[in-house]
């Protein structure tokens, strides 16, 4: 009896269960979840991942406000595919092998906020795909595999901020792709094949406030390639191997805070295309093979506050590179080839709150004082620098100097000029003179030579500074004449040494002296040395003086012939006798005209 009663009341608790739960069913039936997703009614959402559906499946419930169908299988999506789902605002149809979006797909999903494609295999998008999709903030089609962006693909998404596009095979974007974008703040293009910026394209955009490309197939970026991106504050050009140069006007019309062009194959700093770039607080030029940065040529940057130049060529960072920069508080330039880095580049060095010097080949001398002194409150961002030279010191870590020990350490010996033995010179002009210098110190100190006229004389032209730092005059010139300065200096301190050069002018040592007619008129004596001539005053020395010494020559044998041609004739001979017969005497008497033959000649006498 007792046993009965318990089965009945068991039986009758599952039967209450069985409503219980029919009765939530009920409530549910409204809310119908196709078989393998999880459906949550409190949050309206529908969880269809890795269903491996092949199509959008059916009875979705039209509450659903978040749709998840990624990982399935689905390959097209028809007409209107969505339009009950008038709630919707996400729909994730990532990771599918989508190929087809037929027009209008998703017309009808007026509240739809977030859309995402990514990783599907479209090639394609046509026209009018995102119909209706008015309120449309984000939308993903990164990772496909689009070749093309169409006029009009992006009409009707008015309301869109974002789209991620990257990491397609895009080779063209048209002209007029981004029409209608007109909320549009943030564009991703990573990872696309384009060979040039979609200049036109982008002119629509003008709210743009990010723009990000990755992998520009650019070998320099055109003048005024983002005009009409006035409102943009923050781009990103990556991994461009082939970019070599950014045209003087390419960031034309920009007025950025922040700016990465990083993984490029830049070689110089790009000074004047960001000159304008006032506004310019983040500049990142990292994994470039930047080796300088010069002294006052980012001084128009005057709010830039971080310069990340990571993994990159750098050699030197010169005296005066951050002039000007009263806001910079960040360097990081790990991982180049910096020997040392001078407090004389910093605008004012106790702004400084961020250094990363660490990777590279720092010899610890009086340079890098300056940088021990702070080393317990500057923010190495985890990796302190460590000394690579001197020998003494290799391999220490800069937070590890004691005070004490500091003295003796981080030193400098001043500039010095070796071979002080006088060099005075003095050649014609035309001739090639070498001046020598050589300096030690420690640093190993650098030299210049300066003209007479104060000048540094650089490693081009005539009059030119060679790899071993003697100065070479060639062919010189009257103009030369002067001082010349060896100038060496280093950390510690210069030294100098003069040299002296006279050079003496063809016409003022010859042709002036000695023919006095040849040399040129005296009131343009000192421009014509610096005129070109058809030829020069040597070479019409020589030839006047050859023309004068074979008329000469012509003369004297002229002379010695004659001489000898009348010694040949014997005596001279001061009277003629010429024999003559009378035309009167052979005419009477042709037998005994012998008599008469005395009377018939006559002498002259010759003058
Ligand atoms: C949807 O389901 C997948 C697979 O079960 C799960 O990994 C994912 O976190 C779920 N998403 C949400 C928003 O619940
Ligand atoms: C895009 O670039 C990648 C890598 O350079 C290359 O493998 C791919 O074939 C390119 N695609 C097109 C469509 O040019
Ligand atoms: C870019 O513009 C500058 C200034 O107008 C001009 O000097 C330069 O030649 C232009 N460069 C190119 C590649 O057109
Ligand atoms: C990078 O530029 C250098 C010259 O500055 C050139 O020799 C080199 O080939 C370039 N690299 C690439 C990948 O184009
Ligand atoms: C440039 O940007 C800054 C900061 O975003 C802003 O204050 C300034 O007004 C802008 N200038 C122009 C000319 O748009
Ligand atoms: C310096 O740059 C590297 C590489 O871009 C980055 O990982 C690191 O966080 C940067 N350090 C600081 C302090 O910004
Ligand atoms: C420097 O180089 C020039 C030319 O290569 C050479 O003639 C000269 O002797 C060198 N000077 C020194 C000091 O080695
Ligand atoms: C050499 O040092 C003096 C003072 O020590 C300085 O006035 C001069 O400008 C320096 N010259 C050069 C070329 O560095």
């Amino acid at each position: 009896m007792f046993v009965e009663t318990l089965v009945q009341w068991w039986l009758c608790r599952v039967i209450i269960y069985i409503l219980a739960a029919s009765v939530v069913l009920a409530a549910d039936t409204s809310w119908s979840c196709p078989l393998c997703c999880r459906c949550s009614s409190e949050v309206l959402e529908v969880n269809c991942s890795r269903c491996q559906f092949p199509t959008v499946p059916d009875g979705l419930s039209t509450d659903c406000q978040l749709l998840n169908l990624t990982y399935n299988k689905i390959k097209t999506l028809e007409r209107q595919q969505f339009s009950s789902l008038t709630q919707l605002w996400d729909l994730d149809l990532s990771d599918n092998i989508l190929n087809m979006i037929e027009a209008e797909a998703f017309l009808g999903l007026q509240n739809l906020l977030t859309l995402r494609i990514a990783r599907n295999r479209l090639k394609i998008i046509p026209v009018g795909v995102f119909s209706g999709l008015t309120r449309l903030r984000l939308l993903d089609i990164s990772q496909n595999e689009i070749l093309v962006l169409l006029d009009f693909t992006f009409r009707d998404l008015a309301a869109l901020q974002r789209i991620e596009a990257g990491e397609n095979d895009l080779v063209y974007v048209s002209q007029r792709a981004f029409t209608g974008l007109s909320s549009l703040q943030e564009l991703h293009l990573d990872h696309c094949n384009l060979t040039s910026v979609p200049t036109e394209a982008l002119a629509q955009l003008s709210g743009l406030t990010r723009l990000r490309f990755r992998q520009l197939g650019l070998t320099t970026l055109p003048n005024n390639s983002f005009r009409c991106l006035g409102r943009l504050r923050e781009l990103v050009v990556s991994h461009c191997p082939w970019l070599e140069t950014l045209a003087e006007n390419s960031l034309f019309g920009l007025n950025l805070t922040s700016l990465t062009i990083c993984h490029c194959n830049l070689s110089t700093m790009p000074y004047t295309p960001l000159h304008h770039l006032v506004y310019l607080r983040y500049l990142d030029l990292s994994f470039n093979p930047i080796t300088y940065i010069q002294g006052n040529r980012l001084r128009e940057l005057l709010r830039l506050e971080e310069l990340h130049l990571v993994g990159g060529g750098l050699l030197r960072i010169e005296p005066g590179a951050f002039r000007g920069l009263a806001r910079f508080r960040l360097l990081n330039v790990s991982g180049n080839l910096l020997a040392t880095l001078e407090e004389k580049a910093f605008h004012s060095v106790g702004n400084l709150e961020t250094l990363r010097i660490d990777g590279n080949p720092l010899a610890c001398d009086c340079r890098l004082l300056w940088v021990v002194h702070r080393r317990l409150y500057l923010d190495f961002g985890g990796r302190p620098p460590v000394c690579t030279a001197p020998v003494q010191v290799q391999g220490r870590v800069f937070r590890d100097f004691s005070e004490a020990e500091l003295p003796g350490l981080f030193t400098c010996r001043q500039a010095r000029i070796l071979n002080r033995k006088p060099q005075q010179v003095r050649v014609d002009e035309g001739h090639t003179v070498l001046f020598y210098c050589s300096a030690d110190g420690d640093p190993k100190p650098s030299i210049i030579w300066l003209s007479p006229q104060s000048i540094p004389l650089s490693p081009t032209g005539r009059i030119h500074v060679l790899p071993n730092n003697s100065l070479e005059v060639r062919y010189a010139q009257v103009q030369d004449s002067g001082a010349y300065r060896c100038v060496a200096s280093n950390a510690a301190g210069n030294d100098s040494f003069a040299v002296g050069l006279q050079v003496w002018g063809f016409s003022q040592n010859h042709s002036r002296r000695l023919h006095p007619a040849l040399s040129f008129p005296a009131g343009n004596g000192s421009s014509h040395a610096h005129q070109p001539f058809p030829f020069d005053a040597k070479t019409l020395l020589i030839a006047v003086t050859l023309g004068f010494l074979s008329f000469i020559g012509s003369v004297v044998i002229c002379f010695i012939f004659m001489f000898f041609w009348s010694q040949g004739k014997g005596q001279i001979k001061h009277t003629a006798t010429i024999d003559f017969v009378p035309r009167s005497t052979i005419a009477s008497n042709g037998a005994g005209g012998g008599n008469r033959v005395e009377s018939g000649r006559f002498t002259m006498k010759l003058i």
